[in-house]
């Protein structure tokens, strides 16, 4: 029997530095380390995400690796995530892949973040998986897209935002709210237990598959601060109402979508990946769509929502099959190469 290779994922291209070991499509092990010294800045900041980079990147490899089970000489390649993101922090990673590449004589497999977390969905945890063609809404703090995936390299983006992110639009509803960096599971938890239809935000009306969540941020903001005018405690009085609010609405935009591309294109088979997948608001109401709109969903394990490199090896393997092999000077990039259709 042929053995399945070992490839050593790692994804280092905004503030979580991650590292993990498959053998196929099977996962050994996934290491995530999360970044707190964004937390105090209430966002992102680059150069300290690339110096916390430097730090994490080997303890987390290496703990990938034990908890994998393998040794060093047993990995058959390794994958590594080269854009998009922010720069510096995609140079650490890019930097240890060609030491190591070097080092071990062991061919680099290039990954691109976006195409990572849709193809999180092959990592074989024992659950059914996507059947092409699918369309993979792929929601983070950086995008927002409807994806049409035919193939494990061949997607088509038929949908994208215009401005912010949906992430972005969680985020920015947390820091209104007072709450910390990322806010989107804040958001989350307090919808729970708020009232979802005690207020109304105006729904942004764009054309086709395309998406905007700049203009009910701005409308958040103008209600929030209207509201402070009346009354000081508004915020604390109806934290939990104002953030279930603004899901609910973030939710419908994104079902609307959908629901829109699916007609359009005729496919039921639908997926979501991306930070923005963990929240549970959209889970249930996509989980909803195979009731209501006969969709049969794919909807990751939590390990695989947000940033992790569990995506990277599971992309680098169908890469590895393929024999497409990085070169020594290859570059990372920082914007994302594919760009909506007009
Ligand atoms: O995919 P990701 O880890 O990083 C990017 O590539 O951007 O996504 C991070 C985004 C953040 O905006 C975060 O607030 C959001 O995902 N997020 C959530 C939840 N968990 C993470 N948004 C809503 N509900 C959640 N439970
Ligand atoms: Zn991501």
């Amino acid at each position: 029997m042929i053995k399945e290779p070992i490839i050593l994922g790692i994804e280092s291209s905004c503030d979580d530095t991650s590292a993990a070991i498959l053998q196929g499509q099977k996962i050994l092990s996934n290491i995530i380390a999360g970044q707190d010294v964004h937390t105090k800045y209430g966002g992102v900041v680059p150069e300290l995400a690339s110096r916390a980079h430097q730090q994490n990147i080997i303890p987390v490899i290496d703990q990938a690796i034990k908890q994998a089970g393998v040794s060093k000489s047993d990995i058959s390649a390794i994958a590594i995530t080269r854009g998009p993101g922010l720069l510096g922090s995609l140079l650490v990673g890019t930097s240890f892949t060609k030491g190591f590449s070097l080092g071990r004589d062991i061919p680099m497999l290039e990954v691109d973040h976006l195409q990572a977390h849709i193809l999180a969905h092959f990592v074989d945890t024992g659950k059914d998986m996507p059947k092409f063609p699918f369309l993979c809404l792929t929601v983070s703090g950086g995008h927002t897209q409807i994806v049409k995936v035919s193939d494990y390299f061949e997607m088509e983006i038929i949908g994208n935002t215009i401005d912010d992110a949906a992430g972005e639009a969680f985020d920015k509803t947390a820091k209104i709210l007072g709450l910390p960096y990322p806010g989107g599971p804040h958001i989350d938890r307090l919808a729970k237990i708020g009232d979802e239809n005690k207020f109304s935000f105006p729904f942004p009306k764009i054309q086709g598959l395309n998406f905007s969540f700049s203009g009910i941020k701005t409308s958040f903001l103008y209600f929030v601060r209207d509201g402070l005018k009346i009354n000081d405690n508004f915020i604390e009085e109806n934290r939990a109402d104002l953030a279930a609010s603004m899901q609910k609405l973030i939710v419908d935009i994104l079902i609307g979508k959908l629901k829109r591309a699916s007609k359009e294109t005729g496919i039921k088979q639908i997926a979501i990946a991306g930070g923005v997948s963990a929240n549970s608001g959209l889970r249930d109401a996509i989980v909803a769509g195979e009731k209501t709109f006969g969709w049969k969903t794919y909807i990751p394990e939590f390990q695989f929502t947000t940033d992790n490199a569990a995506m990277i090896a599971i992309s680098g393997y169908f890469k590895y099959l393929k024999k497409e092999f990085l070169p020594i000077d290859f570059v990372p990039y920082a914007r994302a190469l594919h760009k909506a259709k007009k």
